[in-house]
């Protein structure tokens, strides 16, 4: 998506340890109108998947998980993130890993907001390792709904989750993919 492509280019930083800060429009501070744009398109990846549901993580997913959920006209759910795998028996629970901040967390969704043969659009602002996702999808599996797709809005391509989701057979949009990227240069996909 160019729109998003070149507010990366004129915004976003690349700091060491291949992150890219995007923290003035993405998830610290709020692009609206950008963000508004991320979720009509979204919508029109995912408009025919019959939607049931959007499924994120907090806390960068909400926002674009909202703007996204105003054109599909359905519930955002979030997952929590805590520390400890007792959450309770009334939420479905999965274990992530972050490769990028070295721990694990257990993410949970009450057994109330998801319901057996939903059709799940899961949304994230990042796609690193795929870890976040592949949590999430597991959790839709254990309720019983229909993995539908996963919507990133920056999927970082020279990281495995993208093409570990591929794989899956999972219908991943990635509104920009960046390749490569230097602390002077930052190379997009073109898209597929
Ligand atoms: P994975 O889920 O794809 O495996 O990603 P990973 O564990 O490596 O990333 C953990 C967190 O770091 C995620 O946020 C993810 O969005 C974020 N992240 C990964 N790569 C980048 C990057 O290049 N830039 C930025 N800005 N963030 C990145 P989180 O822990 O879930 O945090 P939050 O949603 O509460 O902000």
């Amino acid at each position: 998506m160019k729109l998003l492509e070149e507010k990366i280019l004129s915004c976003g930083t690349v700091l060491s340890g291949n992150i890219l800060k995007v923290d003035s429009f993405l998830n610290h501070q709020l692009d609206v109108e950008l963000l508004n744009e991320l979720g009509k398109e979204f919508y029109r990846l995912f408009e025919s998947d019959k939607i049931t549901r959007i499924l994120t993580v907090e806390a960068s997913g909400i926002a674009i998980a909202c703007f996204a959920a105003q054109y599909f006209h359905v519930p955002v759910v979030f997952a929590k993130k805590g520390h400890h795998k007792n959450v309770g028996t009334d939420c479905y629970t999965a274990e992530v890993f972050s490769f990028t901040k070295g721990t694990s967390y257990t993410v949970f969704v009450s057994k109330k907001y998801l319901n057996e043969g939903d059709n799940v659009l899961i949304i994230d602002d990042f796609l690193a390792n795929g870890q976040a996702a592949l949590g999430l999808k597991k959790i839709v599996e254990d309720a019983g709904a229909n993995l539908k797709g996963v919507g990133i809005a920056i999927e970082k391509g020279f990281q495995d989750g993208g093409k570990n989701l591929r794989e899956l057979g999972v219908k991943l949009k990635s509104l920009a993919i960046v390749d490569s990227m230097t602390d002077d240069s930052i190379m997009f996909r073109e898209d597929d």
